[in-house]
């Protein structure tokens, strides 16, 4: 249903004070998979997609605020595949004002907008609220704020593959949990998976705790994966000119470019933890390049 441009390689990332500690470096270019469903977004509409398909739905409807990565892929993904899009948007000041580039872009792949307030935003898994929204737009197949829900941790399964499986330690951004939780559903039990957090806060391990939970019912809940909390550079796309120096210095030695908001932090947390000396002598780590350089604003 979703085409997949390009099978994501695996590249070295050469760092001649890494490569000196006996330590080697990786990315795996999920970023490359579609040139604008991208990353972990693609892995998470894959089966949602096909679910949507198979139980007769001709419209997608989902959240998310005015710069959302995954508002861009969803009405990419649906024009592609075949169904209309409806994005609630955070916000309803923005129904006054010009779109911005992620808008503009999911209005040109056919997505109509229904933009609410903040406050009535916080009700978006309320019933009630799904209900009336049901009655604006007739029947719809509704994707949560993030794109994550069990057939999203499904698809993102689906980023370890044998490769990724002879790694030592997968890092990742977290944002909403569910990329990371199906990236450890799928890891090996010697493998660490250590995500990043892109919002302030340690909320997100109990998030992820119940999504893994719920998605793998009977089976002991996986203890390989820890979240990095000291990560978030301020909050949520919140940056800070290290950062951002940082994101400037990899992109210019590596030629691989990196968004502030999640892959920029998450790389910079690695390499922080590389320098402490938190990683022994002959690891080799992969980071997950999870896309999102729709929003990158550097
Ligand atoms: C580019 C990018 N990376 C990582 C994440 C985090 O994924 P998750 O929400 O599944 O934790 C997101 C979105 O939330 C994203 O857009």
């Amino acid at each position: 249903m979703l085409k997949l441009y390009e099978n994501p390689s695996v590249e070295e990332v050469k760092e001649t004070w890494i490569n000196e500690k006996g330590i080697r470096l990786f990315i795996k270019r999920e970023d490359r998979i579609h040139p604008y469903v991208s990353g972990n977004k693609w892995r998470k509409l894959k089966y949602n997609l096909l679910k949507a398909h198979e139980d007769g739905h001709r419209t997608l409807l989902t959240f998310g605020g005015a710069y959302s990565n995954h508002i861009y892929a969803a009405a990419a993904a649906a024009k592609e595949a075949g169904f209309q899009s409806i994005g609630v948007i955070r916000g309803d000041e923005l129904a006054d004002k010009p779109l911005n580039t992620t808008l503009s872009f999911a209005r040109d792949n056919g997505m109509r907008f229904h933009f609410v307030t903040r406050e009535n935003y916080r009700n978006k898994r309320e019933e009630q609220f799904i209900a009336s929204l049901r009655e604006l737009f007739g029947e719809f197949y509704l994707l949560p704020e993030g794109g994550t829900n069990d057939l999203a941790i499904k698809g993102c399964e689906e980023i370890v593959d044998d490769e990724v499986r002879s790694f030592d330690f997968i890092a990742l951004p977290v944002g909403t949990g569910g990329t990371i939780s199906g990236v450890i559903s799928a890891s090996d039990k010697y493998q660490q998976v250590i995500g990043f957090s892109a919002l302030k806060g340690d909320f997100l391990i109990d998030d992820v705790k119940n999504f893994l939970s719920t998605y793998q019912h009977n089976r002991p809940l996986s203890l390989n994966w820890q979240i990095e909390t000291d990560y978030h550079f301020g909050g949520y796309a919140k940056t800070t000119s290290k950062l951002i120096n940082f994101i400037r210095q990899f992109e210019a030695a590596h030629d691989i470019p990196l968004d502030q908001v999640y892959t920029g932090k998450m790389m910079y947390g690695v390499y922080d933890k590389i320098s402490k000396g938190y990683f022994d002598e002959g690891a080799k780590i992969l980071a997950i390049h999870t896309g999102g350089l729709q929003g990158r604003r550097l």
